[in-house]
């Protein structure tokens, strides 16, 4: 992707890193940012960041920093790595082509102690070939799949796949790496089943992790669902340690469901084969008093995010639920923190321009926000299997 750089440099500025002169090459950079541009500077550092992965020091450098913690910079440079004309696997709720304002697309997070590394996805689909990553949850899930099957699928151009349907999932097998990227619908991870009263939500039981547990890498999400009522709650009652409720508080339940999981991923999943995430709860921007608007409904004409690293509303419940669950129970699951930078980015959202009806503010534009959560999947992926 090194599009209109001198290919001569390029091909010197690998030679070099072969040789692995990484802290040499960064003194040479900042020679020269001395004598050409900020921007020059910036392309070499993206170059650099393109043709190699990622290298020792930038894996002991982010095994030190919180990947979490951060702001949104503008950055002109940022080009978003593929649009609807270039990734066939962008869904209509998520198209924003026809939003005018495009300085969305040119954030990108820093973390405060260290630099993310770029999606490399040629890198990601060699080192994971013939393995199944799954994701399983709900829309948010969705909008994380798209992002990260555009992302690998525009790192090879002309790469071959082909797509597998059930009832309850999509696989898109890219088939020059055998790797295989599922997208599982479960909205609560616990179970929801038609009985003679009704459908029952069984806080207790996940019966899919049967199939979930033959991949490789599972990432999960659930909470959006949770807090939704009649007509848009998908169940009739709730089952919990074999007493059926009409309603519970539904954090509570939450909790609940999440203890559950937890004890399944400890119980049923071989953790020396399969790593396992989960994806913290994303935001929706509704009440401009969460973001320091007070008055302002919803995100449309939203066109900057938060300044700064903190989010002025704070933690979410669901979001503080999933720490202390994963808190108390587990180091296997690796937590993809993404709730504050989420949240920070209350002009990421379609809005109304995804050409589908209605005003979304809960899920994000792609490209777009959901490829920095890839981002950090990747650098979390990596740091976890080296
Ligand atoms: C999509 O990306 C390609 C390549 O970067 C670019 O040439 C094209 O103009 C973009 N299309 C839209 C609709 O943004
Ligand atoms: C989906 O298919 C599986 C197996 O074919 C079946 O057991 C399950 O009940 C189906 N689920 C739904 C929601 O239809
Ligand atoms: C967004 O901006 C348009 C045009 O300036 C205005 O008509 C509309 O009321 C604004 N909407 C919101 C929710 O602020
Ligand atoms: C921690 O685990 C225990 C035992 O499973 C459970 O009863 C408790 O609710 C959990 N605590 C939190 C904060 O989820």
């Amino acid at each position: 992707m090194a599009k209109g750089v001198n290919s001569t440099l390029v091909y010197i500025l690998g030679a070099l890193f072969m040789v692995s002169f990484v802290f040499v090459f960064e003194a040479m950079l900042t020679v020269f940012s001395r004598f050409y541009s900020d921007a020059f500077a910036k392309k070499l550092v993206q170059i650099e960041r393109n043709t190699k992965g990622i290298s020792k020091h930038e894996q002991s450098e982010i095994r030190n920093c919180n990947l979490f913690e951060g702001s949104w910079v503008l950055d002109d440079d940022l080009d978003p790595l593929y649009n609807t004309t270039t990734c066939p696997f962008i869904r209509k709720t998520f198209d924003c082509t026809k939003r005018p304002d495009r300085q969305y697309l040119k954030y990108r997070w820093q973390p405060t102690a260290c630099d993310l590394p770029r999606f490399d996805g040629r890198d990601f689909l060699r080192r994971f070939k013939g393995k199944q990553i799954m994701f399983i949850g709900d829309s948010l899930s969705l909008n994380n799949y798209d992002s990260f099957l555009c992302l690998l699928y525009v790192s090879v151009p002309g790469i071959n796949y082909k797509t597998k349907l059930t009832n309850q999932s999509v696989t898109v097998i890219f088939e020059d790496y055998d790797v295989s990227a599922t997208l599982f619908n479960s909205l609560y991870l616990v179970d929801v089943e038609e009985e003679h009263m009704g459908k029952v939500l069984k806080l207790n039981s996940i019966k899919n992790g049967e199939i979930w547990k033959q991949a490789d890498v599972l990432i999960f999400n659930t909470w959006l669902w949770w807090a939704r009522r009649k007509p848009r709650q998908p169940w009739d009652y709730i089952e919990d340690d074999g007493k059926m409720v009409k309603d519970m508080n539904r954090m509570a339940a939450f909790r609940r469901g999440l203890n559950t999981w937890v004890k399944w991923v400890k119980t049923e999943v071989d953790l020396t084969k399969t790593k396992v995430f989960y994806q913290g709860e994303a935001a929706s921007h509704h009440y401009g008093e969460d973001w320091g608007q007070p008055g302002v409904k919803g995100c449309l004409n939203q066109t900057t995010p938060v300044a700064g690293s903190i989010y002025p509303g704070g933690l979410p419940l669901p979001a503080k639920i999933v720490k202390e669950v994963l808190k108390n129970k587990s180091k296997s699951i690796f937590l993809l923190d993404i709730t504050i930078l989420t949240h920070l980015r209350k002009d990421g959202h379609p809005g109304n321009y995804n050409g589908y009806g209605g005003v979304d503010c809960t899920h994000f534009c792609l490209s777009g926000v959901p490829d920095t959560w890839n981002q950090l999947f990747y650098a979390s992926l990596l740091h976890l299997t080296s």
